[in-house]
């Protein structure tokens, strides 16, 4: 389900800026791309790949994301997340990019609750520097998003299919296919629609993007995967043009094959699982043949930071 962000002007952004409070509450990093925002390019066949940044109300928000009911980490040993330095650090590295991405996706879970007004008043005022950097942002729903609050904050991207949010973004090498999985489940009828925009569209390749595990978590945590994923993993193998799926929710960067169809399973941005696991965005780079995919870790020093995935566009 996606809800599209239009890039915003320096001017618009500054504007904003005042109305929340004034320039002087602009942090560094703020100014720093509203000044950048004309110097750098914008490349059409690079896209910033984020999922569940979870913002909170609060912006001193600290969350232990290896806690859950029978998982092996020791009370004591849990790895808490600075939330907000999360996407502040993962946007910084996004707008640094030369040349930068012309789009940027958050697959789902943007809240850390259920989708208050005060979540997505941070959330944007958050992803501001993004929009003032040129960056068209693009959103899918997850299950900690609530699509009401987020329409009544941003009613001119509402963008309505089948009573769910759905799009696609046409670039020059691939088309990607947004869908609203933020129930657990696609349904018959946006299934249907996601064959008939493949189906239209054969000519180039597919990329489809939706919060939802397909199948069980095979990572660390137990978590069942989306209601109807076969139905979902069928209509894609099914079609030689629909290369990759990508989805957020374990919060676990993994990569699977299903005979042709490439699985990625984007890291979250805030808290993670497991201990020790990546947390980041991953820097998409599209060309005629592939999708080269690279993992940006918030930890520059982790040891996944830089990996590659290359994803064959070719038919
Ligand atoms: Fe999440």
């Amino acid at each position: 389900m996606p809800i599209i962000l239009p890039p915003i002007t320096r001017r618009q952004f500054v504007k904003g800026s005042l109305a929340l409070g004034g320039a002087a509450m602009m942090t560094p990093y703020e100014l720093a791309a509203a000044a950048g925002s004309e110097r750098f390019g914008l490349d059409p066949n690079r896209v910033a790949l984020l999922a569940d940044t979870h913002i909170s109300a609060d912006p001193d928000l600290v969350y232990p994301g290896t806690k859950w009911p029978g998982s092996a980490v020791k009370e004591g040993e849990h790895e808490s997340v600075h939330i907000v330095k999360s996407i502040v650090e993962s946007a910084k590295s996004v707008i640094a990019l030369n040349p930068r991405p012309a789009h940027l996706i958050v697959n789902g879970d943007c809240t850390f609750g259920r989708g208050s007004e005060a979540e997505y008043k941070q959330f944007l005022k958050l992803v501001e520097p993004i929009r003032a950097a040129g960056i068209t942002i693009h959103v899918t729903i997850g299950n900690h998003d609530n699509r009401w609050n987020l329409w009544k904050l941003l009613p001119f991207l509402k963008k309505e299919h089948m009573g769910v949010q759905a799009g696609v973004i046409e670039l020059p090498h691939a088309n990607l296919v947004l869908l609203d999985s933020g129930n657990g489940a696609l349904g018959d009828k946006q299934l249907n629609w996601l064959a008939q925009q493949l189906d239209e569209r054969s000519d180039k390749p597919a990329l489809i993007f939706s919060h939802y595990n397909p199948y069980n978590n095979r990572g660390v945590r137990p978590i069942k995967g989306m209601r109807d994923g076969s139905s979902l993993l069928k209509v894609l193998t099914e079609r030689k043009h629909a290369k990759a799926y990508f989805y957020g929710h374990t919060h676990e960067w993994q990569h699977d094959r299903l005979e042709h169809l490439h699985l990625i399973n984007q890291p979250a941005v805030s808290y993670y699982f497991g201990k020790g696991h990546a947390h980041g965005w991953v820097d998409m780079k599209l060309t005629k043949t592939s999708a080269h995919l690279e993992l940006h870790c918030i930890n520059r020093i982790h040891k996944q930071h830089g990996d590659l995935i290359k994803v064959s566009l070719k038919n």
